[in-house]
């Protein structure tokens, strides 16, 4: 890539992996018409990750009757049902797949990798979503650019990604990349082309992945779902979107909470999803040492709220890749959060089912 940036000379002075020769080469490098030539009317991702990706989509349009451009469109646009849009126009390979996708009003077919000018005029549109398809993308800082000039000043780029792929036509750097540094390549287009307001992120990991899942069997985890979004330069709310609130199953009031947390005493059940607390013998660690008893109560329900919630919490609010299950001390009375690195942490100290 060449570009008198000083910005993106600062980092290839810095060797990041965008600027390697090969970086945007995929192993099957042939003409995308043909790999996209087949029709696949599948889903992507499992649909707790793709309700996800439409509460996203929902938090972040504040427009009124935006004109929506699906870049890099299939069958499915991920949507919320609700949005009231003045156009929405699909751009993809695949023209069955777009000419049965219910929410385009409009599509075009057109090659980005060949030819990463849109075939759209200058501030014709509100939105730009793109869905688990940026790591197809080889010259991705050019169409993030293009994109800069399609929108309206102000106007909301949202790139959405997860942990899948067809390998043999995703970049190399994106292969080579772990799940947080991709987020940072996406950072990095945004950033490269110039066009936008600072890019924010949101992640959610660790909800529970749907009991009639094709691979339910293999993972109890839902796709992770990672967001980058940013404004167009130059709108009036300087890149001030509404934050996107965490999502999963339904909130009950402080007041409710606090209720049912006196009442664990009698009943040993989770105040958040009221499933039976497990006894859990205290471990003889480092961690440990401060509580004098031998044994908590712990909630190890995996879908409950409290717990799932928490992945995106402690990622939002400290970068960790971490959760914690609520426990309940019985020597003080006391509810509190118990940190969980993983979903099976802890679980060989339950002593009672
Ligand atoms: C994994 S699918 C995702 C489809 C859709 N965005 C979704 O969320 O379900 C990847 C999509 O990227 C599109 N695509 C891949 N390479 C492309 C290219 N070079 N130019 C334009 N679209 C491309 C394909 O048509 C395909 O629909």
């Amino acid at each position: 890539m060449e570009t008198n940036n000083a910005y993106y000379r600062n980092f290839e002075s810095q060797l990041d992996p965008i600027f390697r020769p090969d970086a945007f080469s995929r192993p099957d490098d042939s003409d995308d018409k043909k790999f996209y030539r087949t029709d696949r009317f599948v889903s992507h991702l499992d649909s707790l990750a793709l309700d996800t990706a439409r509460h996203i989509i929902k938090s972040l349009i504040v427009e009124k009757n935006p004109a929506i451009l699906d870049l890099m469109a299939g069958w499915e646009s991920h949507l919320p049902e609700d949005l009231d849009a003045s156009r929405i126009t699909g751009l993809g390979l695949n023209e069955n797949e777009l000419k049965n996708n219910n929410r385009l009003t409009q599509y075009v077919i057109h090659d980005m990798n060949e030819n990463p000018e849109l075939p759209f005029s200058d501030a014709s549109f509100d939105v730009v979503i793109n869905t688990v398809s940026v790591d197809y993308m080889t010259q991705p800082v050019a169409v993030f650019k293009e994109v800069g000039r399609i929108l309206k000043p102000g106007g909301l780029f949202l790139v959405i990604f997860s942990n899948r792929m067809f390998p043999q036509k995703a970049v190399k750097v994106w292969q080579e990349s772990d799940e947080n540094e991709r987020v940072i390549l996406v950072n990095d287009f945004f950033e490269l082309s110039g066009a936008f307001e600072k890019p924010s992120r949101y992640v959610s990991k660790g909800k529970p992945r749907p009991k009639d899942d094709k691979y339910a069997h293999q993972t109890p985890v839902s796709d992770p779902i990672y967001a980058v979004y940013a404004e167009k330069k130059g709108g009036v709310s300087k890149g001030k979107r509404p934050a996107i609130r965490d999502w999963y199953g339904e909130r009950m009031s402080a007041e409710t909470l606090e209720k049912k947390k006196r009442t664990v005493k009698e009943t040993l059940h989770c105040p958040h999803c009221d499933e039976k607390l497990k006894k859990w013998e205290v471990p003889d660690n480092p961690f440990c040492q401060t509580w004098d008893n031998h044994f908590m109560y712990i909630c190890f329900n995996d879908e409950c709220p409290y717990f799932v919630r928490g992945w995106d919490r402690m990622y939002r609010e400290t970068n960790q890749g971490m959760s914690y299950r609520l426990m309940y001390n019985p020597e003080n009375d006391r509810c509190m959060p118990i940190p969980v690195p993983t979903h099976m942490a802890l679980k060989d100290g339950i002593v009672e089912n």
